[in-house]
């Protein structure tokens, strides 16, 4: 998704409002994948209408999968019908596959393509042409695959094997595409597959490969899964992303007198460290979760403007906020204290996050000190806002919006479009919040 259109957001008193936020992109993904290998049809109502989740549907379109757009509302999502090829049941592409900006949809689909014995072209655009694919390749390649690439940099031929041999692999980094697109190619090997990862991460694949009828075992951070397991097609609701949420959730913590009711969010227990975090830096959140239903819990959160406070995010936390962090940022900025440390992924990132972000939170009059692997932002003087790149990330895009809401003058975000990628309402919807 490339869009390179600049946005002027101007200073705003307080936000007010209810919002639904897109569907969750990471939930999206596996739904779509999982689907497309299960045996039947699923009907999938709330899918993200952001463009990373539409490369996903594209890349299974072009795999001999038949994908029914049943509905389309901003508010609710996409509707799907998809049916289901079977284990091991894609079609031999036509094609070269473009999973577009979305380093989750070549990731985690090399991982469900390394047990189908074809060859796949894989590619994405600048963004994803730059980022690492060697922590996919390894255990892939461990597994019987063979996966060509340049310096471990996309564009990919996966090149898969039928059997593939189960492993226990032990991921440098903490990623949960990289745990999804092992467990998913162990799904079709004989035997068990295990990924013990260095931290915990967010565990949608392992709740969605049981919605989809699959047994996946947990222990600690140990996640394995019994190869050949028939997955039976699924009538499956994607919750709100709370990393959409969160932009809004950080707009009513900063500006005094806000409200904002985020409405059908995921609350998921290894993504809602945002919430934690918001409370420490002062945000007053009441979080209500809906009866529990089987799969991703969901429900309500409203956030209400607090004093600020200085925050450390500790290592061990970052997995649960690596996608908030930006927006985290911008917040400390309109009069916070935010230090954060072992956060070396985000400079491998849609961008180099840290970077991008001291940039544009720079020119906008903010204090941030770049680290290897963090940042320490000092909130300690007001924002005069100006004009910032966005470099087609589209959580910067958005971080960048907030942040200039608390601004004492406009800001022109150049790039603004980016946001399409992950919500693509995102700007009219910060509007209705302002009026
Ligand atoms: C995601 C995992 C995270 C996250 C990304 C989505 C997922 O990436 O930053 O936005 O859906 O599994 P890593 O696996 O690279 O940490």
């Amino acid at each position: 998704m490339r869009s390179t259109f600049a946005v002027t957001v101007h200073p705003a008193a307080r936000v007010r409002g209810r919002v639904r936020p897109p569907g969750d992109k990471s939930i999206s993904h596996r739904y779509a994948l999982l689907a497309a290998i299960a045996d039947g049809t699923s009907l999938i109502e709330g899918y993200s209408t952001g463009a990373d989740c539409a490369s996903t549907l594209a890349c299974l379109r072009a795999l001999g999968v038949r994908v029914e757009e049943t509905g389309r509302d901003a508010a609710a999502g996409l509707s799907l019908a998809i049916e289901g090829r079977g284990l091991g049941g894609l079609e031999v592409p036509r094609a070269t596959l473009d999973a577009g900006n979305s380093g989750s949809t070549m990731r985690m689909l090399a991982g469900v393509l390394a047990a189908h014995p074809f060859a796949t072209p894989i590619t994405g655009d600048d963004s994803l042409r730059r980022r690492p694919m060697r922590r996919i390749i390894v255990p892939l390649e461990r597994m019987g695959a063979q996966i060509d690439s340049v310096d471990g940099l996309p564009p990919l031929v996966v090149r898969g094997a039928d059997p593939l041999s189960p492993i226990v692999f032990a991921p440098e980094h903490a990623s949960a595409q990289v745990k999804s697109a092992v467990l998913f190619a162990g799904l079709h090997a004989p035997g068990v597959t295990s990924v013990v990862e260095p931290l915990k991460t967010r565990d949608h694949s392992e709740r969605a490969l049981r919605a989809f009828g699959a047994t996946v075992d947990e222990d600690g951070t140990t996640v394995s899964i019994a190869g050949r397991q028939r997955l039976s097609g699924a009538r499956l609701t994607v919750p709100g992303d709370i990393s959409s949420a969160a932009f809004w959730l950080v707009a009513a913590a900063a500006l005094p007198g806000s409200e904002v009711v985020v409405e059908q969010t995921g609350l998921n227990p290894t993504r809602t460290g945002i919430i934690d975090v918001l409370r420490r830096m002062g945000a007053h959140l009441d979080v209500e979760p809906d009866v529990q239903a089987p799969g991703e819990p969901l429900g309500r959160i409203v956030a209400r403007h607090g004093a600020p406070r200085p925050a450390v995010i500790a290592p061990e936390e970052v997995p649960g906020v690596i996608d908030e962090l930006p927006v985290l940022a911008a917040l400390a900025t309109l009069g916070g204290d935010l230090q954060v440390s072992g956060a070396a992924e985000l400079r491998v990132k849609e961008s180099d996050r840290i970077t991008a972000l001291a940039a544009g939170l720079r020119a906008m009059g903010g204090r941030i000190e770049e680290r290897p692997d963090g940042f320490h932002v000092l909130g300690d003087r007001p924002l005069h806002g100006g004009n910032v790149d966005a470099r087609h990330d589209h959580r910067l895009a958005m971080a960048f919006a907030i942040a200039a809401l608390g601004a004492t003058g406009p800001t022109t975000i150049h790039d603004a479009g980016a946001a399409a990628v992950s919500y693509p309402e995102f700007f009219s919807v910060l509007e209705s919040l302002c009026a």
